[in-house]
């Protein structure tokens, strides 16, 4: 039997909330996640094959853990006329995880969402979770939103967290760890970047009429180029995601001088950033292994979590769960 504290990780993704718990001192015991895309990937990195669906789950079947980890996907309840109670989420991914704690009790959680999630359906999404989570299912609850960029990841990401513990381990209120130190983004950039991440002229003179388009009916859509003494924006899955996240890179386009494509590249040495990139905005050390396509890497790594803000919030929360250990002893 493992000594360590153990997780059990659920929209488990490519398992930065895993990896976060582990560089804490916690051991996995489980992981579930319905993608295969990001199946292969937590696979190669952590030896096992997540694969499943939460709500298919039986939840006595399942092995026991000290703490339930993961970042469900936001959606909306249906609540007109009811009184808010964990029923009333059936149907929704937060209901499997409702069902879960409630069957297997953990002593503790951790569930992660956009900073959105407080904003959302005029704030009654967060009042029926927390609702559940507190009066039905009796945890001691308490929530945070942290900004990735202050716990040392130049990557300027709001997120909630919501942590919880049964009230027998901890009652008191959770420190969320407050910030610890900062990063430029040029400390992540790669050295000598492949020519296909740099944007064509073509690409560029589309990007650029269509930034002039939307500023002319007064939106701020279109392009950006980053600083790199200065933060990423939030790493995000579609849309100008990526558009949105580009940096100057005269150096390395120069060493493709002469190499086939090379004219047909913007002047302005304009590119993508990598799937390595945005993997180390998210704190994923070097190696993490990516074995999909950069598309999918994009949206994989734009989907999980700053491991260093897990890795700040599961250290308290060991804390806590070491000394109500001790007590109990
Ligand atoms: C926001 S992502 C979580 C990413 C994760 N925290 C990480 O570090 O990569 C939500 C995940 O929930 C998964 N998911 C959605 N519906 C699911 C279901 N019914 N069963 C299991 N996983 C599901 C999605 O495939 C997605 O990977």
């Amino acid at each position: 039997m493992s000594k360590k504290p153990t997780v059990a990780d659920f929209f488990a993704g490519i398992g930065g909330i895993r990896l976060g718990f582990e560089q804490a001192g916690f051991d996995a015991v489980y992981s579930n996640e319905i993608d295969d895309f990001c199946g292969i990937t937590y696979k190669e990195n952590f030896g096992i094959d997540p694969k499943g669906d939460i709500t298919k789950i039986n939840a006595e079947e399942l092995p026991d853990f000290d703490v339930f980890v993961g970042g469900f996907p936001c959606q909306a309840f249906s609540i007109a006329g009811r009184k808010l109670g964990f029923d009333d989420t059936r149907g929704t991914l937060f209901f499997d995880v409702a069902r879960i704690l409630k069957t297997k009790r953990p002593k503790a959680f951790l569930l992660e969402n956009v900073k959105n999630l407080e904003g959302h359906e005029h704030g009654n999404t967060i009042k029926v979770i927390l609702r559940a989570l507190r009066a039905e299912l009796d945890y001691n609850v308490s929530y945070a939103v942290l900004n990735a960029k202050d716990y040392g990841v130049p990557q300027n990401r709001e997120r909630i967290y919501i942590v919880g513990f049964r009230k027998d381990v901890f009652d008191g209120m959770f420190p969320f760890p407050g910030p610890s130190k900062r990063s430029k983004l040029a400390s992540i950039l790669e050295k000598n970047v492949p020519l296909k991440y740099f944007i064509s002229k073509k690409r560029l003179a589309g990007m650029k009429k269509h930034r002039a388009r939307h500023e002319a009916m007064g939106h701020g859509f279109g392009y950006e180029v980053l600083d790199p003494e200065k933060t990423a924006k939030a790493i995000v899955v579609g849309g100008m995601g990526r558009e949105r996240n580009l940096i100057k890179d005269c150096g390395s386009l120069r060493k493709h001088e002469g190499d086939a494509g090379f004219e047909a590249k913007n002047d302005e040495c304009l590119r993508y950033l990598t799937p390595r990139e945005y993997a180390r905005l998210q704190g994923f050390p070097d190696s993490f292994k990516i074995p999909v396509s950069n598309a999918q890497a994009y949206k994989q790594f734009a989907n999980s979590v700053a491991v260093p803000v897990i890795v700040a919030i599961a250290k308290e929360m060991r804390k806590e769960l070491v000394s109500s250990k001790k007590q109990t002893d």
